[in-house]
């Protein structure tokens, strides 16, 4: 019999010391489950799409409308897609023109004409001609954006909030997917690009065995390719909550390099699921078809089925 439709969803690595911030996260994270379980009967794609797009229109979170600044005081957009069948992937870095990335990165995946990994002024000129959620920069900046950026400047606020958000998820067919979307780290130098848009690193999908997505500190992520790796660690042999700690562990594995709190979720296409995260929170969630829903803050467990 395969195994149930799922769905994890989650909000971002990090932690956050202000109850009402915990508050927004949570229930953010919530609607995102909800957006994409009501997709997931459409296919793994649809549903983490619709899960991440959510999370960038909701300011609550470090992604799409609401991100994080840049040293500069700009918002920068990152987000990859990939499903499972065929490995198709798309992704862009340095987005200023669009609230939905995810969306973006999804419709390189599917239309290879253009690339697959696109950044800064080509991104947003997709973004403009596909007529996908396009923006002016100063829309993507909420005024608590702004305020916890000159907070943040002036050393006043050293609440790393939350990171990056994506979804991974199985569906009815056996095909799994992964999307991932971020403002990267706060306060960046120009032109830092992040573990997120980069396939491998920030996200993965392959049917015949999972799919994953990674949040926390890019530069660490970057280097350990951590969303390939999980997977391939459940290819050999590791169940996903294993697989999921082993490869956040090796995060740390090199000294001198830069490392941090990070975490992430996985689907194995045996259909079970993990949870996992080095920083003290990481708000998140998973959906089963046929059973309730679970949300929580912090997951000490990491098996989620
Ligand atoms: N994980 C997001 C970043 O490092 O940019």
């Amino acid at each position: 019999m395969s195994p149930a439709p799922v769905l994890v969803v989650h909000g971002g690595a990090g932690r956050s010391s202000k109850p009402e911030d915990r508050v927004r996260y949570m229930a953010a994270v919530a609607a995102a489950l909800d957006a994409g379980s009501s997709e997931l009967a459409q296919g793994a794609g649809p549903a983490v799409i619709a899960a991440v797009e959510y999370m960038e229109r909701d300011p609550a979170l470090n992604a799409g409308l609401g991100a994080v600044l840049d040293a500069d005081g700009r918002v920068l957009l990152d987000a990859g897609f990939m499903e499972g069948t065929g490995k198709r992937y798309g992704a862009v870095t340095c987005v200023t023109r669009c609230i939905t990335p995810v969306v973006l990165a999804r419709r390189l995946s599917e239309d290879g004409d253009f690339g697959r990994f696109i950044a800064g002024d080509a991104a947003d000129r997709l973004a403009a001609r596909w007529n996908v959620a396009p923006c002016d920069p100063d829309e993507l900046v909420t005024t608590r954006s702004r305020a916890r950026h000159l907070a943040r400047a002036m050393t006043a606020d050293t609440d790393p909030g939350a990171d990056t958000v994506g979804a991974v998820a199985l569906d009815a067919a056996g095909h799994v997917a992964a999307a991932v979307s971020t403002g990267g780290t706060a306060c960046k130098p120009g032109g830092r690009v992040g573990d997120s848009p980069v396939v491998g690193a920030g996200f993965w999908a392959d049917d015949r065995v999972g799919a994953c997505v990674t949040t926390g500190v890019g530069e660490a992520l970057l280097r350990q390719g951590t969303a390939r790796r999980c997977v391939e660690l459940i290819a050999a042999g590791r169940s996903a909550a294993d697989a999921a700690r082993i490869a956040l562990s090796e995060l740390s594995d090199h000294d001198g390099d830069e490392r941090g709190a990070g975490g992430l979720i996985v689907v194995a296409h045996s259909g079970r699921a993990a949870i996992a995260h080095t920083s003290a929170e990481m708000p998140a969630g998973c959906a089963r078809t046929g059973q309730a829903p679970r949300t929580g803050h912090a997951w000490p467990d990491r098996d989620v089925g």
